[in-house]
């Protein structure tokens, strides 16, 4: 027999669900902010810090992905190369979704050239041989599933745009990662 369920209102622990009030005033204020309102918290900073170093990340991702596609050209790879072509792609689409949200959020992109490498959670590689290269990739899409499923993870609640366009990126590196991973046992 089913249980009658427990509507009450002591389910809700004396709780009720509102808004509060005082943030929807203070979103009246500081218009020049555009989307974040006083509200958003005290953690944009340290999410335009992660949200950079993704940028890094997927930066010189679309450098090592271009690099293997020229060069696995001529190692009877052309189906391969086309594969990294597509990533390098799929990357710099990454890359440009989140230099969006990083100015959406009231920071600046960070492109810089010089830090990039360092800034980047992922490597940059040169190898020549067409397995190394694959596997170097796998290595790297392996790094970012790490990285985003973190990022996800301390974003939580904080910023739920962020948190979806974080959690769709991820969905992208585990799918390569899964691609080259099939490359490889080829
Ligand atoms: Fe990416
Ligand atoms: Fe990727």
């Amino acid at each position: 027999m089913l249980q009658k369920v427990d509507n009450d209102k002591s389910a809700h622990d004396g709780k009720s669900l509102r808004l509060d009030e005082t943030a929807l005033e203070a979103a009246r204020t500081r218009a020049e902010d555009g989307a974040v309102t006083p509200g958003y918290g005290p953690w944009r900073d340290d999410i335009v810090k992660l949200l950079n170093d993704a940028l890094a990340t997927e930066l010189v991702c679309v450098l090592r992905y271009k690099r293997h596609h020229f060069t696995a050209h001529g190692l009877s790879s052309p189906a391969i190369a086309a594969e990294f072509m597509v990533h390098a792609n799929e990357e710099a689409a990454h890359a440009d979704l989140i230099a969006e949200r990083i100015v959406q959020i009231g920071g600046e992109p960070d492109f810089a050239p010089t830090t990039l490498l360092e800034r980047s959670h992922a490597d940059y590689d040169d190898s020549n041989d067409l397995k190394a290269m694959i596997r170097a990739n796998l290595v790297a899409e392996r790094i970012a599933v790490e990285a985003y499923r973190q990022m996800i993870t301390l974003i939580g609640d904080k910023d739920p745009t962020t948190r979806r366009m974080l959690e769709g990126i991820l969905h992208d590196e585990e799918e390569h990662a899964d691609e080259l991973k099939d490359l490889l046992e080829q």
